[in-house]
């Protein structure tokens, strides 16, 4: 296992941003982990309020090719682009919310876009995943760290982890202490390849 960091060369991070309100505590949260990488890291940030994509079709096995969209394709390339994904996203019923969720389903879209490898060039970057909750109790989100965590096993990426917060009205991440302590050394983390958990019991015999 490589023991890279963020903080390593060529790295390029894409935060995409999932609330259903501008300037929400997740985007404070994520914004104070960003703040800490180095400058000559190139971040571009995307609002899927902003790019909003419509409901996932799947029309994976159809043989007609499904017309990508312009916000579609313009996050397509964003997400090629980047060696990180950062996925900020409320927790929104224990998981996702509905904008990032979709933005996954639309992954899976693009593994089958003809001659676009996407599963062979997602390998190998990382997957991060931030996320402010009203609940103190941070187990709760334990749902959402499976669901990050697996979706980088699948397409066999590094999973960073999850950066939590606590907050409801909007700004009140900003007295979550213990957060912002660890915003600051996110992306510091190794991040190894992510895991099923059938692969971490098999690696374990
Ligand atoms: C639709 C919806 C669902 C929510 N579900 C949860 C939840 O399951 N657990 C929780 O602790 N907070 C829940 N919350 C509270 C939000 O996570 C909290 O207000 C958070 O600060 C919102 O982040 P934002 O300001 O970035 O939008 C929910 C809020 C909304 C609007």
């Amino acid at each position: 296992m490589t023991t890279e960091t963020a903080h390593g060369t060529d790295r390029s991070f894409l935060f995409v941003l999932g609330s259903s309100r501008p300037a929400g505590n997740t985007k404070i949260l994520a914004r104070a982990a960003a703040e800490q990488l180095p400058a000559g890291v190139p971040q571009r940030w995307v609002d899927l309020a902003r790019l909003p994509l419509p409901d996932f079709q799947d029309g994976r096995h159809e043989s007609d090719n499904w017309p990508a969209g312009e916000n579609e394709e313009a996050l397509r390339q964003a997400t090629l682009q980047a060696t990180d994904i950062v996925i900020a996203s409320p927790l929104y019923w224990y998981t996702l919310s509905a904008q990032t969720k979709r933005y996954l389903d639309y992954w899976s879209g693009w593994l089958t876009v003809p001659e676009s490898d996407f599963k062979k060039r997602m390998a190998g970057r990382t997957l991060w995943g931030v996320t402010v909750m009203a609940d103190d109790d941070e187990a709760v989100a334990d749902g959402l760290a499976t669901t990050l965590n697996h979706t980088a096993a699948y397409l066999r990426m590094r999973f960073g982890g999850l950066l939590l917060g606590n907050g409801s009205r909007p700004g009140q991440v900003r007295q979550d202490e213990r957060a912002l302590i660890r915003a600051k050394t996110f992306f510091q983390r190794e991040a190894p390849l992510a895991r099923f958990p059938y692969e971490e019991a098999a690696g374990a015999r």
